[in-house]
């Protein structure tokens, strides 16, 4: 696994209780360091404890590249400004799948392949309608993702995989647009091969079997546009838990259910369907910016700034400066006057002159956008993480393919340092209390 054997390997040495320990240093292709503890316990019998894993490194990647420092952020060493600007989102699917951009021959073959696997079998009409009517659209997605293993039992082989995942990428839209459909009570709508990917998403959508609904291109590529821009964040939260799921060797549709829950939480994707909540909430209070603020500072009951603050970013999240410009194209070219956009950035100005924000390095994230331009596409609240989890999935894929490719892997399967009772003797009842 590393070259710690070879005389000219870089080590760190710990010592502790007495012994000693040099460990390999690890350094990846943009000199990032890593310390390799892997013989620590067999040899000092200790454990590293990292809660929420900030210093830990999971594995080794090629996916994708973020300098939260410096705002950088690439896919297979393609810088997202570049892609979000030339590319589209079945092109940057294929890259993070593939680790190249495709040839023109091989972009039309997936695009056709995804276009026609598109259908869902017919009883998932009837899996919808065990739901509650007003059942959330995220974790109807979930269920519906797990769902699609009962259909697709097929063993394990490269070929069987390679179909997986042209089955999820084509699927995930149809789910997510029958998800909705359910919610509100109208019937699914087929997909229509015709259709680019966007377009149909938008079709299956907001079609409905009384009318012709002709897809404004302007939608669509706003839509294509965010997808890019969330395809990919190497080990967050959401990828983290798709890479656990199947270090145990769960299927695929297995692990990106799982991914689809883990995205599901405020703190990652439903961030974006919060900060929508948040605007809603600072306007219907009178528009009062600066005391929301101080609120959010003063860390009263829950009122963080939502769409602010991230894990890896410390000075700016380079998909929320893409947003922020697309966000104000958008409602321009849609025509559309925004109360919550202009709260958004009095919002952003007060926050980044405080000194709480500057000193804790609070910026705001993708999602403090991507909620103003998905209310404007007429995207329903309820289903922005949805559309964030459509988005991701070519990420979740990128990463379970490669972990299962890596000879290092293993189950995953973290220490703990255990905190509770010591030994004791068992209570009878009538002792108890
Ligand atoms: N508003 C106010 N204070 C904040 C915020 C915020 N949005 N985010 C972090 N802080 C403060 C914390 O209170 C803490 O302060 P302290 O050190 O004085 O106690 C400090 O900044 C560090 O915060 P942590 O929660 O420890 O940072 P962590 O890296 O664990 O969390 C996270 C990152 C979850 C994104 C956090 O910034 C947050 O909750 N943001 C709001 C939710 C959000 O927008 N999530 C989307 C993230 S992007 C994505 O998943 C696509």
């Amino acid at each position: 696994m590393t070259d710690a054997n070879t005389p000219a390997a870089r080590t760190v040495r710990l010592e502790a209780e007495g012994k000693s320990l040099n460990m390999p240093l690890v350094e990846g292709t943009e000199a990032e360091l890593g310390i390799d503890i892997a013989k620590l316990r067999s040899s000092l019998g200790m454990i590293t404890l990292d809660p929420g894993f900030g210093n830990s490194g999971a594995c080794r990647s090629a996916v994708t590249f973020i300098d939260g420092d410096l705002g950088i952020l690439r896919y297979r060493g393609y810088p997202i400004e570049e892609l979000a600007e030339r590319s589209t989102f079945l092109e940057v699917a294929w890259l993070l799948i593939h680790g190249e951009l495709p040839t023109k021959a091989e972009l039309d073959g997936f695009a056709n392949s995804v276009t026609h696997h598109t259908m869902l079998n017919e009883n998932f009409g009837r899996f919808f309608e065990g739901l509650p009517t007003d059942a959330h659209p995220m974790p109807a997605c979930a269920a519906a993702i797990g769902a699609l293993a009962t259909f697709y039992q097929q063993p394990e082989t490269e070929q069987n995989v390679r179909d997986t995942v042209t089955r999820l990428i084509a699927k995930m839209p149809t789910i997510a647009a029958y998800s909705y459909k359910h919610s509100v009570g109208q019937p699914f709508m087929y997909p229509k091969n015709q259709l680019d990917y966007c377009q149909n998403f938008f079709y299956m959508m907001f079609g409905t079997p009384c009318e012709d609904f002709v897809v404004d291109p302007v939608l669509a590529r706003a839509v294509d546009l965010l997808f890019i821009l969330h395809a990919d964040h190497e080990q967050n939260c959401s990828t983290s838990t798709v890479r656990v799921v199947g270090s145990s060797r769960a299927n695929l549709f297995a692990s990106i259910s799982a991914g689809i829950s883990a995205l599901w939480g405020p703190l990652h994707g439903g961030a974006n369907q919060q900060v929508i909540e948040m605007l809603d909430h600072i306007e219907a209070e009178g528009g009062d910016v600066a005391r929301f603020v101080e609120d959010a500072k003063s860390k009263k009951g829950s009122s963080r700034l939502m769409g602010f603050g991230h894990r890896v970013y410390k000075n700016f999240d380079p998909r929320a400066s893409i947003l922020k410009k697309s966000c104000g194209e958008v409602l321009n070219k849609l025509g559309i006057q925004s109360r919550q956009l202009e709260i958004a950035i009095k919002l952003e100005e007060t926050a980044l002159k405080d000194d709480y924000f500057i000193s804790h390095k609070l910026y705001p994230n993708v999602d403090f956008y991507s909620g103003i331009i998905y209310k404007a596409l007429g995207i329903p609240i309820n289903m922005f993480t949805v559309m964030f989890a459509i988005g991701r999935l070519p990420g979740w894929i990128a990463h379970w393919l490669e972990m299962r490719k890596d000879p290092d892997t293993r189950i995953v399967r973290p220490r703990q340092i255990y905190t509770g009772a010591t030994k004791r003797p068992y209570v009878p009842m009538n002792k108890r209390g």
